[in-house]
């Protein structure tokens, strides 16, 4: 078995994760090691420079290496007719429901408030919002929104809702689905979580007008794709204080030029896309799992549909 890594990430601790979970197995590094193409079975990629995939002749299938796909697509020599499986894993789902729960919470307590009275030095107690009457809602109902879901509920977050490409049957979530369905989404929802994959329907789904349908003094969470937000609306919805905080994760440039005006505004929270880091150990188990279903026969779960674009 023959193993390609082709991530501009530190191979180490991927090649020691294939040789406790695929003992025996050829780890290749591209880039690094001497290699026949011919001979790849199988490719772990993140990011891969386009044209590397479509120099694989024997390639059985691609693990992208993230939940998120939308770099790998973009190489027009992506093989199409193999299986290209996205990650899932514990790790990365506990690590983006940290993320979003701590900014659910930041927000729903007035965490900015408080900073802000910290620079006046003023002690004002404001009372506690129930968590009940806060509605929250994730744009982006899959993996990553329905595992925070699950949490949120349990704090007490139990006007919450979901929405999604297809409808969904999640207790305790209201569930609305498709362009129709997403004006009264957005209307009923005071801390909007943003979790959707790149693409061409989804790019720029946050702007001036899908912005004002949320209720005034909103919040925002981006831990999805910078993509999804026209960065002028956000930020004139800001200034407005129609929307009154953002936490950011992602961008549409990466890192975040210096200028960029985000940096410098006091309601938006700009973290360097760090909400969920794939653990090696953990996705390889998760590959190794892929790649014997895969040798007996079988198709692995969490399979691209290379035409919806996730
Ligand atoms: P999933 O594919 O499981 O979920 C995507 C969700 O978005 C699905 O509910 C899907 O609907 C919905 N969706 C997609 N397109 C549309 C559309 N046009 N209209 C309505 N709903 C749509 O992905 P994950 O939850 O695993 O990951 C989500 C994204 O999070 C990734 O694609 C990646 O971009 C990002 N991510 C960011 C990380 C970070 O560190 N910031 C880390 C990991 C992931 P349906 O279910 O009906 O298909
Ligand atoms: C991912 C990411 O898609 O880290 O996994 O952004």
């Amino acid at each position: 078995m023959n193993l390609l890594y082709v991530s501009p990430d530190d191979p180490a601790p991927w090649r020691a994760a294939a040789d406790e979970f695929m003992c025996g197995a050829n780890f290749w590094v591209w880039g690094e090691d001497d290699f026949d193409p011919a001979d790849v079975s199988y490719a772990l990629v993140w990011k891969p420079p386009s044209g590397v995939l479509g120099a694989l002749p024997n390639v059985k299938a691609i693990f992208n290496l993230g939940a998120g796909v939308d770099a790998l697509l973009k190489d027009p020599t992506l093989p199409r007719d193999i299986p290209i499986v996205r990650q899932v894993d514990p790790r990365l789902t506990s690590g983006m429901v940290e993320y979003i729960v701590h900014w659910v919470l930041h927000f729903h307590r007035d965490m900015p408030g408080y900073a802000s009275q910290q620079r006046a030095r003023a002690w004002v107690q404001h009372v506690n919002a129930e968590t009940a009457k806060r509605r929250v809602g994730i744009l982006g109902f899959g993996e990553l929104g329905a595992a925070a879901a699950r949490i949120l509920l349990r704090l007490g977050f139990t006007d919450l809702a979901g929405w999604s490409r297809t409808h969904k049957d999640c207790a305790g979530v209201e569930s609305f689905a498709g362009e129709s369905q997403l004006k009264a989404f957005l209307k009923r929802t005071d801390i909007l979580v943003c979790l959707l994959p790149e693409t061409d329907a989804t790019r720029g789904i946050l702007n001036g007008e899908t912005l004002a349908d949320l209720p005034r003094g909103a919040f925002v969470i981006n831990a999805g794709r910078g993509s999804s937000v026209q960065d002028d609306a956000l930020i004139a919805a800001l200034g407005a204080g129609h929307i009154q905080g953002a936490a950011l994760d992602v961008f549409t440039v990466e890192p975040l030029p210096s200028a960029h005006p985000y940096w410098g505004l006091e309601n938006v929270f700009v973290t360097p896309h760090i909400a969920s880091v794939t653990t090696p150990k953990s996705a390889m188990a998760v590959i190794v799992t892929g790649i014997r279903t895969l040798e007996s026969g079988g198709v692995p779960d969490h399979i691209v549909d290379i035409r919806r674009g996730y």
